[in-house]
């Protein structure tokens, strides 16, 4: 069974999902679609994330893919539960990772949980975390600004600075030591949330997570490829391939546009 592994993200950020994977695995064929004319999913409503996340794995499985990456945070806090009912192939999300890892690495018991409104709303790091070690206590904060200043390109400078220290000041006051970074934008901000933290916080990042998690599941079904990339967007490829340059520092891709209409379907040009 030689198939690729599709990952989908609301956009540009699950490339920071992508570019773990494929540190990790070299071998297997990726494809990677990014909902760039929707994203952001973070501030809708939870039947809008759940339908548009139906598209994109739709879209997904219709290229014969053998597992399925949730690479989104918000959809995975959101549409996991449906999206199982739509295919019987393993669906990895960020959650499940994310939440093993916070476990795994807190000392005092304290986590931090930080990402977009529609992932906080759910509560479903709590309740990985929770499921897995009761007594573990878990402080959440939705970081709305981090979003658009990833996208734009905004990383590491006094302004990012200023906003991520009073997002995390409430988490860091209940003494966490441990924060996910349950976004997938937020690694592109690591080096400024590191420095708001401190070095005695532990910071898990989902993209890393994954790929740990995915290894795992790869032992079971491994049939490794030739190491190829198809990436999708669904709309604006120019700034899709801007900030992709950045991600992925300086690999060559090649990117094509599906159009949103019932059925998906790749543009000509
Ligand atoms: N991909 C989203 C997430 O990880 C962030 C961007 C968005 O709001 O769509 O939650």
């Amino acid at each position: 069974m030689k198939k690729p592994i599709g990952i989908f993200d609301s956009g540009i950020g699950g490339l920071t999902v992508y570019k773990e994977i494929r540190r990790h695995f070299p071998e297997e064929d990726l494809i990677y679609f990014g909902d760039t004319a929707r994203v952001p999913y973070g501030p809708k409503s939870p039947n809008t994330i759940i339908a548009y996340s139906m598209q994109n794995a739709r879209f997904l499985l219709q290229q014969r893919i053998k597992i399925l990456i949730v690479a989104c945070n918000t959809s995975s806090a959101v549409a996991l539960p449906d999206l199982h009912k739509i295919t019987h192939i393993p669906i990895i999300d960020v959650i499940q990772p994310g939440s093993e890892q916070a476990v795994l690495h807190t000392r005092n018991g304290k986590v931090g949980i930080i990402g977009t409104e529609g992932t906080i709303r759910s509560n479903a790091y709590s309740k990985a975390i929770q499921y897995l070690n009761k007594d573990i206590q878990v402080f959440s904060k939705a970081c709305p600004l981090f979003v658009p200043l990833a996208e734009e390109g905004w990383h590491d400078n006094e302004i990012v600075k200023a906003i991520a220290a009073s997002y995390l000041e409430e988490l860091l006051q209940k003494d966490i030591d441990t924060l996910v970074l349950g976004c997938t934008h937020y690694p592109l901000l690591k080096n400024v949330i590191r420095q708001v933290a401190g070095d005695q916080v532990v910071l898990v990042d989902s993209a890393e997570a994954i790929a740990v998690y995915l290894g795992r599941m790869l032992s079971e079904v491994d049939d490794g490829l030739s190491g190829k990339d198809e990436f999708f967007v669904s709309d604006n490829e120019t700034k899709f391939a801007r900030l992709a340059e950045v991600i992925l520092d300086n690999q060559t891709f090649s990117l094509q546009r599906v159009r949103l209409y019932e059925s998906w379907f790749v543009e000509d040009n």
